[in-house]
């Protein structure tokens, strides 16, 4: 099963509540730790930027789970790819939340700092988390 990196982009739902992330990350950090699966997940203003490294067949059976999941909607794939090296080797689900210290690089690869993830292109928004990651702005 080759290597592959998965992004994809969402909007939270009103079934997104205050406790919603602590259980996604608790959740997602077991099972990805389980199935061999790195990567990092942001969380700005109302949407998520998830990406996912990993075996194939995982990256396939999680991201099915993840898209059923009413907690966000209009989830749009950015990337899609065989990969020979893991970015993310180090978090089986790094956190990047909002803060003052991420709106300078939004801005670095947006045409402005109001986000909208989808408004940008694949390939910055793959610069934007390796330079979160740059920055160790995880959790
Ligand atoms: C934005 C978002 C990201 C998620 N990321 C992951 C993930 O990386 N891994 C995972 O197993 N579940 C993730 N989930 C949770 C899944 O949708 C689902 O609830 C979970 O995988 C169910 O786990 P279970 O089969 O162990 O009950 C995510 C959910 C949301 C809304």
């Amino acid at each position: 099963m080759p290597l592959t990196r998965l992004i994809y982009v969402s909007t939270i739902t009103d079934k997104f509540e205050a406790s919603s992330l602590e259980d996604i990350l608790r959740i997602g950090r077991k099972n990805n730790s389980k199935n061999g699966i790195t990567g990092m997940l942001c969380f700005q203003r109302k949407y998520f930027i998830q990406c996912l490294e990993g075996s194939r067949k995982a990256i396939n059976e999680t991201y099915n789970k993840i898209i059923n999941d009413e907690r966000h909607t209009d989830i749009m794939i950015l990337e899609y790819n065989p990969i020979h090296v893991r970015e993310f080797n180090d978090w089986c689900m790094g956190y990047i939340p909002t803060s003052q210290f991420t709106d300078p690089l939004i801005l670095k690869f947006s045409t402005s700092v109001d986000f909208n993830p989808y408004d940008m292109s694949s390939t910055s928004v793959d610069m934007l988390m390796l330079e979160f990651k740059k920055t160790h702005l995880s959790f």
